[in-house]
């Protein structure tokens, strides 16, 4: 076994007949035992990288090495790869032991030493009493668990899962998604996750890549992501943010100071690295959380009026209008007193040592 990355994608491209592209040259190394997310909208190519490094798709140029070993050409059972299928595909005419019992069968494995992995599989994802129990009596999320579990009976190297929870109601995919990441912890499989909901993505994963249109934006650890997205993309698509132009006016010790552009034009200062000219135009990237409620006259605030309110549980997410800018701003439902209302005035400003990242205008 080499030390380098477990699977390494290189340039992969894959046209599919008919001329549409599925990925624009997708480069992508995974560590051994990490949780890695491909996130990303409807159609960018998610399931078709999944489906490359099966082996379930050819890709048109580029290749697959897993171990540094040059797997392109191998068929899906030659690859020491399991996926998790979004549907679960299970065995509907076998009951739960089959099923997990299946792909032991193709790899020779019989007898006692079946049973005895078949079990262990059971317990690990906490069903071992649903050995004999039809598939079409489990619940969604107890098929998901069985699903798992087959996929897991075979110690693959590399798990792939497929938009695994999308099927579950929110309480018990919660619950899941705290489950596989302990499942993975604890068997130090690595597992590459497909999904659609950041949320998921940035609760459990050690890496995310975000995915656009055939191609990876960026790949990044969920704190690198949110507090420093690479792309207007980036920023746009994982949590809510407020994307703002600016020019950027000075350095000052207590950050840069940014003169928003627009018929509202509040001076901003964000602490963060910049290499460019004053006068540059640029786009701010602020969180709802980052902006908070001053004192009317406080320096560097600016008021706006609440268009809207809804409410999310620990804060209140406000709609704020300065002249023709939108902002979000998240309010902590202590901060919100009786005068935090639709149509009311509201004096803000950004939140000391916020660090807005900055991108090209
Ligand atoms: N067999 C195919 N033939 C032609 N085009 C395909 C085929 N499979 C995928 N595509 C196209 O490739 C692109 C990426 O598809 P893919 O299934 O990888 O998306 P995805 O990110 O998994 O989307 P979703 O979240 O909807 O599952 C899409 O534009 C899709 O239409
Ligand atoms: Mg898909």
């Amino acid at each position: 076994m080499s030390t380098g990355p477990l699977l390494r994608l290189d340039s992969v491209n894959k046209v599919f007949p008919g001329g549409s592209v599925g990925l624009d040259s997708i480069s992508l190394s995974i560590e051994r035992g990490e949780f890695l997310s491909l996130l990303g909208s409807s159609g960018c190519g998610k399931t078709t990288t999944l489906r490359i490094i099966a082996g379930f798709e050819m890709p048109t140029s580029g290749r697959v090495f897993l171990d540094e070993r040059d797997i392109t050409p191998l068929r899906p059972f030659d690859r020491p790869v399991n996926t998790v299928f979004q549907d679960y595909a299970l065995f509907p005419n076998m009951n739960v032991q089959e099923n997990i019992a299946f792909g032991l069968t193709l790899r020779g494995i019989s007898g006692r030493e079946r049973l005895r992995k078949v079990k262990e599989a059971l317990e690990l994802v906490g069903l071992p009493d649903k050995a004999e129990a039809r598939v079409g009596s489990l619940s969604g999320g107890q098929r998901q668990r069985v699903a798992l579990a087959r996929a897991l009976v075979c110690e693959p190297q590399l798990l792939l899962l497929d938009e695994p929870l999308s099927a579950l109601d929110a309480s018990l995919r919660e619950h899941m998604q705290n489950e596989l990441k302990r499942l993975q912890k604890e068997l130090g499989t690595t597992f590459v996750m497909v999904t659609h909901d950041q949320t998921e993505a940035l609760s459990i994963s050690d890496r995310i890549a975000v995915m656009n249109k055939g191609h990876i934006e960026q790949i990044a650890d969920p704190a690198t992501l949110y507090d420093r997205p690479a792309s207007r993309f980036v920023a746009g698509f994982i949590g809510t943010t407020n994307l703002l132009s600016g020019v950027y006016l000075q350095r000052e010790t207590s950050g840069i100071r940014f003169q928003l552009t627009g018929d509202w034009r509040p001076v901003v200062t964000a602490s963060t690295e910049l290499a460019a000219m004053p006068g540059t135009a640029l786009t701010l990237a602020i969180r709802p959380e980052d902006i908070i409620r001053m004192k009317p006259g406080a320096p560097d605030s600016f008021s706006g009026t609440i268009s809207s309110i809804a409410f999310h549980g620990h804060s209140l997410r406000l709609l704020v209008k300065l002249g023709n800018t939108d902002l979000w701003v998240d309010m902590p439902r202590d901060r919100a007193d009786m005068d935090v209302r639709e149509g009311a005035m509201i004096e803000l400003g950004l939140r000391p040592g916020a660090c807005c990242p900055l991108l090209a205008a």
